[in-house]
């Protein structure tokens, strides 16, 4: 057991220990150290922000949760279980909106994409088509179900991303910069998503720098900087420590207060 001062505290979902990631630079023979032993839980069904400035280390973390990406030290716990005995449960469990939605596209139409992580989970043709449909309803694509999926906009291919999640009934998302190159319609969207999730009680972790769109969902902020992390807690307690070496704007400069911090009208 373990207390946030966040108010979260139970078993959880991930706990990462000392987690370091080094990569070598071809040719020179010099390692860059882009995680440097961050430590960091994330709980079920809480909504956490990670933010940090280009570069910080945000998209490693993801793919390392993710099992993407072997670290170089430190531990990784999936529900208590280190991350390659947690293998199917973690594939079941976490779903990933990757920046680049173009590369998640899957199938050559929306439902046929969205079907494909069921099927693959071994589910009977008539619960996939059933999880597909649901799916596809709640992120508002039904009626786009024979369409293309790479004739979506940005927003909607972020969307068909989480529905192929919401499909294969993952608990926890994670967006990696899912405002990046959306206009304003297609902010709403994501937004939209991500209150959809937390209403569904879903766990969801929001990697961005862009804290005015969306830190009013966020129960918790952690800030990396250069691999590091800086800063952990409520979101109102981490920006009164905020740094501007970090390269994040405290968005209250615009909003009355965190609750108001969203792009997403009441
Ligand atoms: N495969 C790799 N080989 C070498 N360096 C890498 C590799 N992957 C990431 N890096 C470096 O690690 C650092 C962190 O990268 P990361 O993509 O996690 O940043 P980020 O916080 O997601 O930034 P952004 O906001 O631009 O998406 C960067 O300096 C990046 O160049
Ligand atoms: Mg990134």
């Amino acid at each position: 057991m373990s207390d946030t001062g966040a108010g979260l505290t139970g078993i959880p979902l991930f706990s990462v220990k000392n987690l370091s990631m080094n990569f070598l630079s071809s040719g020179e023979g010099t390692v860059f150290r882009a995680l440097r032993n961050i430590s960091l839980e994330i709980y079920e069904g809480e909504c956490l922000l990670i933010a940090g400035s280009n570069g910080s280390g945000k998209t490693v973390l993801m793919k390392i949760l993710a099992g993407l990406l072997d670290p170089s030290g430190g531990e990784v716990l999936f529900r208590g279980k280190r991350l390659g005995d947690a293998g199917r449960e973690l594939r079941r469990s976490v779903g990933l909106v990757f920046q680049d939605a173009d590369s998640q596209i899957l199938g050559e139409t929306l439902e046929e994409d969205v079907a494909f992580g069921p099927k693959n989970l071994g589910f009977s043709r008539e619960e996939t088509a059933e999880k597909t449909e649901t799916a596809l309803r709640m992120l508002g694509l039904w009626e786009k179900r024979h369409a293309q999926p790479r004739r979506l906009s940005g927003g909607e291919k972020r969307r068909l991303a989480a529905a192929g999640i919401l499909a294969m009934g993952c608990g926890l998302m994670i967006l990696d910069e899912p405002f990046a190159n959306l206009d304003w319609p297609g902010v709403m969207q994501v937004l939209k998503i991500i209150k959809t999730l937390k209403e569904k009680g879903k766990t969801v972790v929001l990697l961005t720098h862009e804290l005015e769109k969306a830190l009013a969902f966020a129960d918790r902020l952690i800030i990396l900087h250069a691999g590091e992390l800086r800063a952990e807690g409520k979101p109102e307690k981490v920006l009164e420590r905020l740094e501007s070496a970090w390269g994040v704007r405290d968005p209250r400069q615009n909003y009355a207060g965190v609750a108001d911090c969203t792009w997403l009208p009441p």
